[in-house]
Parts: structure tokens; C-alpha cells; sequence
């Protein structure tokens, strides 16, 4: 019989290999640890929502919503349903569908996978993983400086380099509109400089046109009116308070006046953090018309989210070597009457608090070493007929002897008294916490 077929993973989600869990573990920690400092509360909400909630959240004349979403229609009951392209819409949903403001403003976060149709690419993909936060029920320009001040903690929490803080202003809705009617006159004076996509755009959402990545079009879009000199008294005050509360509290960053974000909820701060590469970590702003948009009360948020593989891939940028994380310990032995005291030992060295690999399916004791040291285990343990009958095992260090990397040290210790005797040799070779 031949081969049969092999079946790939889907373009653009990928699989998180156990390699990448340092990564993953060292970056989710950091996310605990963060959003505990500053009273965030976890809120988990459904990968599958209403398709109508994302139109009307991010708005029609948005890229996600024209052409990256999985939307479907469900075969069992003729709901019209989407994949989240993101969160904030789902969690605002959910804040008004469990009244959630009803005693005061929250701090909520979130993590999960989301989806976009997106061509993939390196930062790109159809399913990737996002952290958020959504400070909601607070008008103030302290609030979005609050998120931000929360988003730089995580970076210094992960000692991740290299980005740089980006604002603007999006200023209100009428601000925007005269801003536009400028821009539409603007850019149909230059019609003839257009490309399809700008050419389409122009009356639907000619700010996206800012956002060209076309270089053809790029003097003219620097030349064009920009949004700044449209915001009133109110708007620039925010704006500025912004400003000063950052710099009241040493967090840099750039004023980007040429900053929009992809989605059409946000009003006056916008921000993000870009790498060297020019591509964002991060992204988000103030939203306050979402809420009544969705249906509740009004009610003033803000929040970012930060794209989960593409801070990954700072942080193996930053530290290429986190190591990898083996076992404690190793557990060789001779199999039969052997591998059943083999079997509970390790379980007590678990009873112990150490991470215990048994060495299953047989095999020579030259093999089972091997095992042993590609397991990165710090200990063997080693389980032979003629030691047993005395009550003894041998322990050899695999790593960090103490008596120099390499250098193969082994003794026989006494069944009885194994599990004290690694805890004790791992403490006094580094201190490791038990
Ligand atoms: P966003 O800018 O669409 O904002 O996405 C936030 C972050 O998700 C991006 O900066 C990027 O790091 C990551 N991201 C987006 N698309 C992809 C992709 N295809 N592959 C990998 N990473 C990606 C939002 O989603 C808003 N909900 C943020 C927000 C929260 N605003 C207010 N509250």
C-alpha cells in the first residue's frame, strides 16, 4: 500500500511548536503580571460572532470588513456568522449585553486567536493571536495614558528593544468630516494621480488613501490637508494633555500626524508601537461612539491590541536564546521487575516537586542516554538491577555539574533519600526555586 496523502495545515495559521513555548510561556507571564499591576480583569469572549457586529464595529469601508473576514452562513440555521477579525467589537458585546457598566468603568483584557483573510507573510497571517486591553467608561486623556503607560511596562517586563511609540489625534467625527470634504476636494483636484484603489476610495473613505503603500502616490498624499488643522479647542486640549502626561511620566514617542488605524470606531488619541522594520506591535486608541453604535448606552473606552507572534518575534530578535527548558530529571532503567520501581520513583521525585521524565518503550541503557540528554534533562537517573537489590540508584549530572560542564560526575545514592538528594543539588548549584 502506498503512502497516503499528507494533509497540510491551513495557509497562514500556523501550529505553536513546543520550541516556542519559552517564548510563549516567558511572553504570558509577563501579560499576568502586567495586567495585575494595573487591575485588569480577564474577559473571554467567542471566536464565532454575529457577522452584522463587526460591519457595523469596524465599519463597511474598512479593509478587514470588504475583504479579510471569515464570514459564513451557519448550514443548520441560516445565521450569518464571521470568525472575529478582532476583539474589541465582541468585547464591547459583551459589556452590553451583561450590563457591565453599571457600576462604574472597567479594565478588561483579553488574548485569543483571531482571523483575517490577509495574504501571509512574515508579522502576517490569517489566524494569529492578540493581546488586548479595553479600558471602558472613562473619558479622560488619563485613560489612554494609562493603557499606554501599561502597554510600555510589558515591553520593559520583557525586556523588549527596539520599537517606538507613535500618536495622533483622529480628533471628532465633525472635525474629521470637514477634514474629509478637504481631502475629497483635494485629491479630485489630482484625480488623474489616483491608482484604482484610491480612485475608489476617494468619496467612501479617502483617508484610507493616506495609508497608500504606493509610491507613486506618495508626494501626493504628503502634500495633502492635513487632519491636525482641522481639530478644534476641545480636541487639541485632549491631544495635549496626552502629551504632557506621557512626558510627566518619561514615556517617549513620536507625534505621527499621518497616523490612521484600519478601523473606523476610533476618535481623537490613536497610537502605536512600530519596529525597525516599520511594522506595528501594536495598535489602538479611543473609541467612544463604539458603544452607542453597538447598541448601549453611550459610554466613553479606549484600549490597543498588540499582535502576539509579532512581539514573539521581537523578543527572539532581542534574545535570541532563552534556552530551552528541559526536564529535571531522567529516569534510565534496566525495564521488567526494575521498571516498576523505576515507575515509582519517579512518581515520587513528582511528590517532590520535580519534573520527572520516565524513559518508556525499553530499549539499551546507550539508547535510553541518549534520550536523556536530548530530553535536556539536568539528572539521569539511573535504575539497575544489581544497584536496586542494594537500595540504590545512580544520579549522574547531564548539565551544570559542579565540577565543571562535561565532566561526567556520577554517585550512587540511596533510594530512600533521592528525592532530597536532587532537590538538594539543584539549590546549591543555582539556587532553582522548588
Ligand atoms: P489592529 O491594528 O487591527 O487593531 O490589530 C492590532 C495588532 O494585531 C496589530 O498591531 C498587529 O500586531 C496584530 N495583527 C493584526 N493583523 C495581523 C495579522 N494578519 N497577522 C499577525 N498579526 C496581526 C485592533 O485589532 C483593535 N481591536 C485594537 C484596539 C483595541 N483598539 C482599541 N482597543
Amino acid at each position: 500500500m502506498g503512502k497516503a496523502e499528507r494533509i497540510q495545515g491551513v495557509r497562514g495559521m500556523n501550529d505553536v511548536l513546543p520550541t516556542d513555548e519559552v517564548y510563549w510561556d516567558r511572553f504570558e507571564e509577563a501579560v499576568a503580571t502586567v495586567m495585575r499591576g494595573y487591575g485588569y480583569r480577564r474577559i473571554r469572549t467567542p471566536i464565532v460572532e454575529p457577522t452584522a457586529l463587526f460591519v457595523r464595529g469596524i465599519g463597511e469601508v474598512t479593509d478587514i470588513v470588504e475583504k479579510e473576514m471569515y464570514s459564513f452562513t451557519d448550514a443548520l440555521n441560516g445565521d450569518e456568522l464571521t470568525l472575529r477579525p478582532e476583539s474589541t467589537a465582541g468585547v464591547v458585546r459583551a459589556v452590553i449585553e451583561h450590563n457591565l457598566l453599571y457600576d462604574g468603568p472597567k479594565r478588561l483584557w483579553y488574548q485569543g486567536p483571531m482571523f483575517r483573510h490577509e495574504r501571509p507573510q512574515k508579522g502576517r497571517y490569517r489566524q494569529f493571536n492578540q493581546v488586548g486591553v479595553e479600558a471602558l467608561g472613562m473619558t479622560g486623556p488619563d485613560a489612554d495614558v494609562e493603557v499606554i503607560l501599561l502597554g510600555n511596562r510589558l515591553w520593559d517586563e520583557l525586556g523588549l528593544g527596539g520599537i517606538r511609540l507613535e500618536i495622533n489625534s483622529l480628533g471628532q467625527a465633525d472635525e474629521r468630516n470637514a477634514h474629509r470634504a478637504a481631502l475629497i476636494a483635494y485629491f479630485e483636484e489630482h484625480r488623474e494621480q489616483l491608482d484604482g484603489d484610491a480612485q475608489r476610495r476617494l468619496h467612501a473613505n479617502p483617508l484610507r488613501i493616506l495609508d497608500t503603500k504606493n509610491p507613486a502616490m506618495q508626494a501626493l498624499v504628503e502634500a495633502a490637508p492635513r487632519l491636525g488643522d482641522f481639530l478644534g479647542p476641545e480636541s487639541l486640549a485632549h491631544f495635549t494633555e496626552v502629551q504632557r502626561l506621557l512626558a510627566a511620566n518619561k514615556v517617549e514617542f513620536r507625534i505621527n500626524p499621518r497616523l490612521v488605524r484600519g478601523l473606523d470606531y476610533y476618535n481623537l488619541t490613536v497610537f502605536e508601537w512600530v519596529n525597525e522594520d516599520g511594522l506595528t506591535l501594536c495598535g489602538g486608541g479611543r473609541y467612544d461612539p463604539l458603544i452607542a453604535m453597538l447598541g448601549g448606552n453611550p459610554a466613553p473606552a479606549c484600549g490597543f491590541a498588540l499582535g502576539v507572534e509579532r512581539v514573539l518575534e521581537q523578543l527572539r530578535r532581542n534574545a535570541p536564546d532563552l534556552g530551552a527548558t528541559g526536564c529535571d530529571v531522567y529516569v534510565i532503567h534496566a525495564g521488567g521487575a526494575v521498571g516498576e520501581v523505576a515507575f515509582q520513583t519517579a512518581e515520587r521525585l513528582r511528590d517532590a516537586g520535580l519534573e520527572v521524565i520516565l524513559h518508556c518503550g525499553g530499549g539499551s541503557f546507550k539508547s535510553q542516554f541518549r534520550r536523556a540528554d536530548a530530553s535536556g534533562a539536568r539528572f539521569a537517573v539511573i535504575a539497575g538491577e544489581d544497584e536496586l537489590a542494594r537500595g540504590e540508584v545512580s544520579v549522574k549530572w547531564l548539565r551544570g555539574s559542579p565540577i565543571g560542564e562535561g565532566a561526567a560526575r556520577q554517585e550512587t545514592v540511596a533510594l530512600a533519600a533521592l528525592a532530597d538528594w536532587i532537590v538538594d543539588a539543584m539549590v546549591a548549584s543555582d539556587g532553582a526555586d522548588i
